[in-house]
């Protein structure tokens, strides 16, 4: 039996693919193999030559299939090895004129924008499309009753208190309530709203930005998006103003424009005779700080919020909106961008 187990053991070593050690294993440990025969062929014997003969084959059977894996596994990771050589794809390799691909101009709007503001410190948070009305609407001061819930067209989900976010000011809440300051965010993301023509899509982009330290007043806030414009529309004598305006979570809160022209027909952001508005801001309402567990007495905030779709559109002269969201080839191949220019901030 030992030579017998010596050279199946040779047999096995010899194979050179998983293949023939599978033949292997079905000839020796299969239905029929050599091996399944030799325990069948027990029955023929009296209980005391059986019980040896029965240990000795089993002893056998187990030193065959442990060698048969063993066999197996050094092949399997071989042949892996193998593949991995074989197989390298040269990466310098110009790619094919028919592929052809490139950035969504939205997707090189965010870098512009994460990239600026990453210089200065702030950070990418993260929310939800789906969520619910506690922070999309009352812990932004806005009561189940209040009026501006109706300013936004909610699409309700068919769950209690579950909506799509109507805006990115959530995300405000959701980190204020889990940071402590200082904190430095700009969230970024799908919102929806029940409207649809030329300038509108029921879903669209915003950034949102939020700043809570102490000391901080609208001067903070009024550098921080003049800077931010001027440099993402690359116009250095841009004009902007703040308009007073409402919103139920800042106070004060304000709408800025920013100045164009539109002579020839032709819009152009740059100083002139008109006036484009462009976002909302204002300090952080008391009442929101003091529902996210920040003390207003010793922090303050600013927050900002606009459409990074019509950021885009006016940035890069694209007429209507709709497109945007459309995944037509030609309108990305015309508007959209080579992944390998930089952004510049
Ligand atoms: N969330 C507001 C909107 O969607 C914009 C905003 C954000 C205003 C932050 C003030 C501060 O209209």
């Amino acid at each position: 039996m030992n030579q017998a187990l010596k050279s199946w053991k040779q047999e096995i070593d010899q194979c050179d693919s998983i293949k023939m050690v599978e033949d292997m294993r079905i000839r020796l440990l299969g239905k029929s193999g050599e091996i399944t025969q030799m325990l069948k062929s027990l029955g023929s014997l009296d209980p005391e030559a059986r019980r040896e003969k029965g240990a000795e084959i089993n002893h056998l059977k187990d030193e065959i299939s442990q060698h048969l894996e063993i066999k197996r596994t050094t092949l399997s990771a071989q042949e892996l090895t193998e593949r991995l050589a074989k197989e390298t794809l040269d990466v310098t390799l110009p790619t094919r004129p028919e592929a052809f691909g490139t950035l969504h101009p939205l997707t090189r709007t965010v870098e512009e924008i994460t990239s600026y503001f990453a210089q200065f410190g702030f950070s990418v948070a993260v929310g939800n499309d789906i969520e619910d009305e506690e922070h999309n609407f009352t812990a932004l001061n806005m009561s189940e009753h209040h009026p501006a819930r109706q300013d936004h067209d909610t699409f309700y989900l068919n769950a209690p208190q579950m909506i799509l976010r109507t805006h990115t000011s959530p995300v405000q809440i959701r980190t204020m309530k889990t940071t402590q300051p200082p904190i430095r965010i700009l969230s970024l993301g799908r919102v929806y709203r029940c409207d649809f023509d030329a300038t509108h899509t029921p879903m669209f982009h915003q950034v949102e930005g939020l700043v809570v330290d102490k000391g901080i007043h609208m001067g903070h806030l009024k550098s921080c998006i003049t800077n931010f414009l001027k440099h993402f529309f690359n116009v250095d004598d841009l004009p902007m103003r703040l308009r007073p305006s409402f919103f139920p979570f800042t106070e004060p809160s304000a709408e800025v424009d920013i100045g164009c022209s539109r002579e020839g027909g032709a819009l152009k952001i740059g100083p002139g005779k008109d006036w484009l508005e462009i976002m909302g801001c204002g300090m952080v309402h008391p009442k929101v700080l003091a529902y996210c567990g920040v003390d207003p007495d010793i922090y303050q905030g600013f927050a900002f919020g606009m459409g990074y779709d019509r950021l885009s559109m006016l940035k890069y002269g694209l007429p209507d909106i709709r497109p945007l969201f459309e995944g037509d080839i030609r309108w990305s191949k015309h508007y959209g961008f080579s992944p390998f220019h930089s952004t510049g901030a």
